[in-house]
């Protein structure tokens, strides 16, 4: 259950109910693709970190170790000993952009694994499965992402199928929830619109998925190769024709600046491997813009990441002892800097959730940026 607390022009500050505690919006999910945050992060980080939602991968998980498995063991919750919410993909997006030698049939598509190359055939049923065993909080529909530039007749006929594909990931998903031995029985699932960059497409897509009453709906298929005026184009665009009464998710993404400009744009949720990934690089965020600690000018600075931060890393660690630990290949660099950029960007939506609340966001999006620019001079 969704309740939309306040608005600021189309910026949403909200609430969301689920069996696993009400999430706070808008909101930045950890990415944890095989239940695990890389960079050698636990959940007892997690919990430092202010994260909220933990995001894992249906594709990624029945691979290794495999969905049967999670479910024998009680569920990803009771596996990964976190008891908040987690969101499940749904598979449709890794499935078209890791694997090799795909088949798009009206039942789903047939692949080879990443892993070992054998044949995999999954569709809405099958996604939805596995995530009914992963037992997630809110399981994603199964649909094609579709890669960017597309052309008009494909991008039309996937959509039509990425529809139809949606009516039976609802239906699945009600008849697993009223299986006796599915471990939880209140798995929410959200659509997903798509469309590539064409709006009219993206529009009637987001009517026609509006009226299946889902747990909330996403708009995929975009930061796949468009610009981000173009990307902000589709959110002015389709935003407005999904139901302001559930959350909205904007899949894989993105930067700081990202963020703040799609929740300008009416967004709830977001995720992206970006804070993750870039720390595992020394690449770090600060209110200042990034920083890249291997730089030499590091070597003897003793100042924390970033001086406005409060985050265990900050707290504790100087520059130049994390460049150390980066020059001398040890893993708790990679650790301390996604732990911060973690922190950092959960920070930001506190920051963003606070200013909604004080009706104060168009200010704090201006300064923000603003301090993300300077070090750019
Ligand atoms: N992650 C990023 N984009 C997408 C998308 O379009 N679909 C799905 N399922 N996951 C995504
Ligand atoms: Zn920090």
């Amino acid at each position: 259950m969704y309740k939309l607390l306040k608005t600021c022009g189309r910026a949403k500050r909200g609430e969301f109910h689920t069996p696993h505690g009400v999430i706070q919006t808008p909101v930045f999910m950890n990415v944890g693709t095989l239940a695990a945050i890389k960079g050698a992060l636990s959940t007892e980080d997690l919990e430092q970190i202010k994260c909220q939602v933990e995001l894992s991968n249906t594709y990624h998980l029945h691979l290794r170790p495999g969905d049967k498995v999670v479910k024998q063991l009680g569920g990803l919750h009771k596996f990964m000993v976190w008891d908040k919410p987690i969101l499940t993909d749904s598979g449709g997006f890794q499935v078209f952009s890791l694997t090799s030698l795909r088949k798009i049939t009206e039942e789903g598509v047939l692949f080879n694994s990443h892993i070992d190359g054998r044949k995999i055939f999954m569709g809405p049923e099958e996604s939805m499965q596995i995530q009914s065993n992963l037992a997630s909080t809110i399981a994603m529909a199964f649909d094609e992402c579709i890669g960017i530039p597309a052309e008009r007749p494909y991008v039309e006929a996937s959509v039509a199928r990425t529809t139809r594909w949606l009516e039976r990931c609802k239906k699945e998903m009600s008849r697993l929830n009223n299986l006796d031995d599915t471990i939880n029985k209140k798995q929410m699932l959200f659509g997903i619109n798509q469309g590539a960059i064409y709006p009219d497409i993206r529009i009637e897509h987001a009517k026609r998925i509006s009226e299946l009453d889902l747990d909330g709906y996403a708009v995929g298929g975009l930061a796949v190769g468009e610009t981000h005026a173009e990307m902000y184009h589709v959110l002015e665009e389709v935003v407005p024709y999904l139901p302001q009464n559930k959350p909205t998710y904007l899949m894989g993404v993105g930067t700081p600046e990202n963020i703040l400009e799609s929740v300008e744009r009416g967004i709830d949720f977001f995720d992206c491997v970006l804070p993750a990934r870039n720390g595992r690089h020394a690449h770090v965020y600060t209110n200042k813009g990034k920083l890249n600690l291997m730089n030499a000018k590091y070597e003897l600075d003793e100042a924390p990441i970033d001086e406005s931060c409060d985050c265990p890393v900050c707290r504790r660690y100087t520059r130049a002892y994390i460049r150390h630990l980066f020059k001398a290949k040890e893993m708790l660099a990679m650790r301390l800097c996604v732990m911060h950029n973690l922190y950092f960007f959960n920070t930001m939506m506190e920051e963003i959730r606070q200013a909604l609340d004080e009706d104060r966001f168009p200010a704090y999006k201006k300064a923000k940026l603003n301090g993300f620019e300077k070090s750019k001079g």
